[in-house]
Order: structure tokens, then C-alpha cells, then sequence
């Protein structure tokens, strides 16, 4: 049994898997003590988690119906993330296991996006393309039979979810704006306004979002501030349309250069519902298998941390002991 714990952002998340039966999955939300800033601040972060974290552990644990005698494992995001608020989680790890003589696994935050793909329902089996989309990575992956990573493409610059984000607030809606975007959008017409998809060129799987950003700083910027107000569901549609394009262009084309029958999705941004439904659509066309987590497995959560674990090594002793985190590191 694994006790997962991630807490890499804004998001005190604790976990319990039982093989791959998702026993509890709790997530502390600190959207409403970052929304005055305007977005995540890294030291306000790392003090909720602190505050936060043993009440989630201890929620989780009950939502199980175990006690931490029962957790074989420790799992725990160490990389990457905002420093302060990744060592509350890795000491928190540390400690507990520790104290219970529980194994620790040491777990990057994007292999555990990546494993929300193999809980069920719907558990996907390597070799898989994988589409990484959150608000500070956008990549494609092949995961290999044996669960490597291998980096297709890349962004040049902004990760989706912060090109979402950013523009949102252009818009003039509150953080976080990843949902109130898709939100908004959804009333809007896609084909309003004309935003560029970046490096839109066959063969280029790499992606850019800077460019689209600042066409609509630019296009609110000139636009009649009465047209700007009336059409802004139908700007905000136009503008989500063009980075979801780039996603689901990008994602279906390297699947079909792999010649790779099977997509996953992972990250924040896979919980936005035009990306879901249009990259749907073009795979079904296709004949490429689609698997997309459920929502709450997209955005950070511990379960797929605790999913990631199961196919990894336990840290050896005494290694375990000076434990870490990294603030960036390694791709994945
Ligand atoms: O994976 P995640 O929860 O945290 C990071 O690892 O960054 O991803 C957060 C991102 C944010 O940029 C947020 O705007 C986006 O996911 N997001 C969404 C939706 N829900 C979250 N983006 C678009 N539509 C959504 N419904
Ligand atoms: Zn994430």
C-alpha cells in the first residue's frame, strides 16, 4: 500500500493506492490565498503546505479506512516545482517513513502526470505518445514498453497552461484562469477573431505560445473597448481555439510520424474541455486510441504520484536519509 504526498505548487495533495485501487485522494486547494496576488506566491505556498499537509495526510489515510501502520511505501514529488514548497513534502515523507519503517520512493512531477494513464478506469499500457500539458510544461513524450521517457518536442517558450492563464487575465478574469477561460469560451464563437497557432509548420512538433499571447495583448490593445467588453466570450473562444489547435495538431501529426496507435494526455490543461472533445474527434478519425485521465486526475493530485511509485525503485539506505528536491532538473 502506498501513501502518496504531492506538493509541488499550490496544491496540498495526499493519496492511497492499493495496487491500483485508488483508496483516497485528497487535494487542498490554496486557490483563494493566492487569488488576491494574482497568481501563486512560492513563500505563501510552502507556509499552507506546512499548515495544510498533516491534516490531508490524516484525511486521505481515513478516506482509506488504514492506518500508517498498514502504508508499505512513502511516495513523494521531489522535482520539479517550487523549491520551498517540494521540501514540505519531502520532509514530510521523510518523516513518516521514518517513523513507520515504510519504504520512500522519490517521484518527478511529470512522470506522475504521465501515470494518471495507468489508473483505471480506462489504465493505459506503454508504448504510448503522450501529450504533458500544465501550467509549466508542454511536451510531447513517447513512453517506452518499459516506462522510459523519450522527449519528442518541446515548447520553445510558455508551457499552454500559462499562455491559458495569461490570457485570461488579459480578458480580465481572476486567477486562476485555465478554467475560467474554458469556461467563458464555451458561450463564444472560435472563428470571431484570427489568433496565430505557433510554429504551424508540418513536421514541427515543438510548440510556441509566446506569439499568440501577444496578438491578443495587441488585439485588446486596439480593439473599441465597447467591442472588447461585448465580444469577449467570442475573443476568448478565438483565442483558446488557437492554442488548443496547436495542441491537438501537434499531438495527432507526431502520433501519426510514430506511426503510434496509442495517445495519452496528462496535466492541468487535459482538463479543458475543448481539447478533450476536439482531440477526440481527430483521433477517432484517425483510428488512434485516446485515453484521457478524469479531470480530478488531471490537475496535481497525489494518486499519480502513488501511481508513478508502483514502477519505481524504493531510494536505498542510507541515500534516503539526504533526500532533496529540485527546483527544476531533468525534463521529467
Ligand atoms: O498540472 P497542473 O494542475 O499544475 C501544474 O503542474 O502546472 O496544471 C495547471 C494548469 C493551469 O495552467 C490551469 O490553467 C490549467 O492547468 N487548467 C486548465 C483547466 N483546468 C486547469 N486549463 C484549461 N481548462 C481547464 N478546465
Ligand atoms: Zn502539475
Amino acid at each position: 500500500m502506498i501513501l502518496a504526498i504531492e506538493t509541488s505548487c499550490d496544491d496540498t495533495c495526499a493519496a492511497v493506492l492499493d495496487g491500483d485501487r485508488l483508496l483516497a485522494s485528497v487535494v487542498s486547494s490554496q486557490t483563494l490565498f493566492h487569488a488576491r496576488y494574482g497568481g501563486v506566491v512560492p513563500e505563501v505556498a510552502s507556509r499552507h503546505h506546512l499548515e495544510l499537509i498533516n491534516t490531508v495526510m490524516d484525511e486521505a489515510l481515513a478516506d482509506a479506512g488504514v492506518d500508517l501502520g498498514r502504508i508499505g511505501r512513502v511516495a513523494v514529488t521531489t522535482r520539479p516545482g517550487l523549491i520551498g514548497a517540494l521540501l514540505v513534502g519531502v520532509a514530510t515523507a521523510k518523516t513518516v517513513a521514518f517513523a513507520t519503517g515504510a519504504r520512500l520512493v522519490a517521484v518527478s512531477h511529470l512522470e506522475g502526470h504521465v501515470a494518471a494513464n495507468y489508473l483505471p478506469p480506462g489504465a493505459a499500457e506503454p508504448p504510448f505518445l503522450c501529450l504533458i500539458a500544465s501550467g509549466g510544461h508542454t511536451s510531447l513524450v513517447y513512453v517506452e514498453k518499459d516506462r522510459s521517457f523519450r522527449t519528442v518536442s518541446q515548447t520553445l517558450d510558455d508551457a499552454a497552461g500559462e499562455a491559458l492563464d495569461k490570457g485570461a487575465r488579459l480578458l480580465g478574469l481572476d486567477y486562476p484562469g485555465g478554467a475560467a477561460l474554458d469556461a467563458l469560451a464555451a458561450s463564444g464563437d472560435p472563428g470571431f477573431a484570427s489568433f496565430p497557432v505557433g510554429l504551424d509548420r508540418p513536421g514541427n512538433f515543438n510548440f510556441s505560445f509566446s506569439g499568440v499571447k501577444t496578438a491578443l495583448y495587441y488585439y485588446l490593445r486596439d480593439a473599441a473597448p465597447a467591442l472588447a467588453r461585448e465580444r469577449r466570450a467570442d475573443i476568448a473562444a478565438s483565442y483558446q481555439s488557437a492554442v488548443i489547435s496547436a495542441l491537438v495538431k501537434k499531438t495527432v501529426a507526431a502520433a501519426e510520424s510514430l506511426s503510434c496507435g496509442l495517445v495519452c494526455l496528462a496535466g492541468g490543461v487535459s482538463a479543458n474541455s475543448l481539447l478533450r472533445r476536439r482531440l477526440r474527434q481527430q483521433s477517432e478519425a484517425r483510428g488512434i486510441d485516446l485515453r484521457i485521465p478524469p479531470p480530478g486526475l488531471c490537475t496535481d493530485n497525489a494518486a499519480m504520484i502513488a501511481s508513478a511509485a508502483r514502477f519505481l525503485p524504493d531510494l536505498p539506505y542510507p541515500e534516503r536519509l539526504s533526500l532533496g528536491a529540485q527546483a527544476t532538473g531533468l525534463p521529467v
